[in-house]
């Protein structure tokens, strides 16, 4: 099967939705802040802090080509993947990209204890949140196959929405 892209603002449940797609469904998850932080052996946070965010961009970018040569994935992105043309494109040559709809102030219950998201840092509030969501909205949707709303819904009831979804396709 050709690679699934989950893509949508922090928080929405990218990474979750992945592990259960692949629970369910046999497709191999994989995690690309999850890859990144290995590769340079610290966190984003770091990377962000000691390389600058265009760093951090081009290592996206550079990922998604090599995971565009394999297939079966369960693709979990940063929440600034589908921010860039070139990845969308990529991602849309080599698998189908789905947006994970969620409301700010879901986003801000899930990661409001958190300190691993350095564009959320000094903006931790549903109306920064919200803010930024709505800058990246169109992004998001211009570069989604499919949107599914997740708010309210488990990870399971979300895979199976998207699997659905994949059949009508
Ligand atoms: C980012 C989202 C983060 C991570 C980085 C930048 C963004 O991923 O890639 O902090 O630009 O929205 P998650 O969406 O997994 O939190």
């Amino acid at each position: 099967m050709r690679n699934l892209y989950l893509i949508g603002f922090m928080g929405c449940g990218k990474s979750t939705v992945s592990h259960c797609f692949e629970r369910l469904y046999g497709m191999r998850s994989f995690e690309m802040d999850e890859e990144i932080v290995k590769q340079e052996g610290q966190s984003i946070a770091d990377v962000f802090a000691e390389k600058g965010e265009a760093y951090f961009r081009e290592a996206e970018t550079s990922l998604l080509k090599k995971l565009g040569t394999q297939d079966n994935l369960v693709v979990s992105c940063g929440g600034g993947t589908a921010m860039r043309q070139c990845n969308v494109d990529e991602m849309k040559r080599s698998g189908t990209v789905i947006l994970l709809n969620v409301l700010p102030q879901t986003v801000y219950d899930r990661v409001k204890d958190t300190c691993d998201r350095p564009l959320l840092e000094g903006k931790m509030n549903v109306d920064d949140i919200r803010g930024l969501m709505e800058k990246r909205e169109g992004r998001y949707e211009g570069a989604a196959d499919f949107a599914v709303r997740t708010d309210g819904k488990s990870a399971e009831e979300i895979c199976r929405e998207i699997w659905d979804c994949l059949g009508e396709k």
